[in-house]
């Protein structure tokens, strides 16, 4: 079969390995680099992918062939863990997190997810996804081609439902493919202060079935951290959701560890967020359980902690990891997952393949994408993260700068040096 789109001697190509579940542990220390490769496309899907010159079966008169010399490619990289949509920002509480209030204590006065709350629910739609869009684009010239995506600002229906309207219409309108988690548990609403389980039953008797109703989202996550959801409440949250058919991610162990990994154990859940506080007890059940951990050391970075979740003791108790950005207004505002793989070098002592496969095939188990994307398999969707780096080791190295030189989406040229074409 010949190829609408044959990708030449490229430095090398990263091609993960898919073996039908996420990589675990010793797993994620391998995968196929192919030195001087190449990529064929066709019908938008992967074709083949080689060394050296590509198979004259593969070209046809009608093959388009490029030649990549000092480049090198991975699949489009997958940002699995984001709070896209918002109103407002919230540098305005910038001064007093450099003079050490901490997350928690600005939350208890009103002011963190609250004061997003209250900018998300002023915003109208065109305004949130005039916002959202601009940092899909950011995001797409990074080289991120999927991005999953939370409402959580809303915490009330006609918000919260906006928040993921906004994430189905730019699904369909951006390049960038969207996958949907609702998060009404991301706070308790004011109006609901002392009364977080009465809001967990609004939740659940009302919003959840309409979610399903009008497929809005696919997964269900719920913040469970100390002074906002206990493990309890996201036992109940969590239970009731996967009875109505959702897939479960939990942010736990943030700040401090009080039992969200647990349940995540329990009710087999796709991911555990963040798991800063991790200890060896709460490794050893999402290994068993096989939950993916979802780290995300850009929100330590930010937070200005020093307890980078402990990467390296999870991929030795067999656990399978991702790195992701959690970009969002308070404590990660950025759209660079590049920075986030580079961190993931730098604070977990992860390696560069590590690193390439978290955000590629394993972001896509955790996204449950896995049919569709995250490796360079024949019948894949053709995303392709081109980036100006001689190796694999060179772009986890070289640090906080955009690497992106090109970006394809489904065998579409959609960046193109810098710029979305
Ligand atoms: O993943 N931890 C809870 N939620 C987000 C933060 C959201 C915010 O600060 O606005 C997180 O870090
Ligand atoms: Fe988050």
């Amino acid at each position: 079969m010949t190829a609408d789109l044959l990708l030449t001697h490229f430095n090398q190509v990263f091609c993960p390995n898919d073996l039908g579940h996420p990589l675990f542990g010793a797993e994620m220390k391998e995968a196929r680099v192919l030195e001087d490769g190449y990529i064929a496309v066709k019908d938008g899907k992967i074709l083949a992918v080689g060394s050296g010159e590509p198979d004259a079966s593969l070209i046809g008169p009608d093959t388009k062939i490029q030649s990549y010399e000092g480049k090198i490619a991975t699949p489009g990289l997958i940002d699995c863990h984001t709070h896209l949509v918002y109103g407002g920002s919230r540098e305005h509480e910038f001064a007093k997190k450099l003079a050490g209030v901490p997350y928690l204590e600005i939350l208890a006065q009103g002011g963190g997810i609250l004061s997003t709350v209250r900018a998300t629910r002023e915003a109208s739609f065109e305004n949130l996804y005039d916002k959202s869009k601009k940092l899909l684009d950011y995001m797409l010239l990074h080289g991120v081609t999927t991005v999953e995506a939370k409402s959580g600002y809303g915490l009330d229906w006609e918000t919260e439902k906006r928040q993921l309207d906004v994430v189905g219409a730019l699904d369909r309108d951006h390049e960038i493919d969207l996958v949907s988690t609702f998060m009404a548990a991301h706070a308790v609403p004011p109006e609901y202060k002392g009364r977080s389980q009465e809001y967990l039953e609004l939740i659940v008797e009302e919003m959840l079935p309409r979610v399903k109703e009008e497929n809005l989202a696919e997964f269900c996550d719920i913040f469970c951290e100390k002074g906002v959801f206990t493990a309890d409440e996201s036992r109940y949250l969590l239970s009731k959701a996967k009875e109505m058919g959702f897939k479960l991610r939990i942010h736990a162990d943030e700040i401090e560890s009080i039992g969200g990994v647990d349940v995540a154990a329990e009710l087999g859940a796709t991911s555990a967020e963040h798991l800063m506080m991790a200890t060896d007890d709460g490794i050893r059940k999402m290994a068993e359980a096989k939950v993916i951990g979802n780290l995300l050391p850009a929100t330590t970075f930010s937070l200005m902690e020093d307890t980078y979740a402990p990467a390296r003791k999870m991929l030795e108790a067999g656990m399978a990891i991702t790195l992701t950005t959690d970009s969002n207004p308070g404590s990660c505002p950025t759209a660079n997952l590049q920075f986030v793989m580079q961190l993931g070098c730098f604070m977990m002592r992860l390696t560069p393949v590590e690193v390439l496969n978290a955000v590629t095939i394993n972001a896509a188990y955790s996204v449950n994408r896995q049919d569709r994307i995250g490796s360079f398999d024949t019948g894949k969707q053709a995303d392709i993260t081109i980036l100006d780096a001689k190796n694999i080791d060179y772009p986890l190295y070289f640090f906080a700068t955009n690497l992106t030189h090109q970006v394809y989406k489904a065998g579409k040229l959609v960046v193109d040096q810098g710029r979305i074409v």
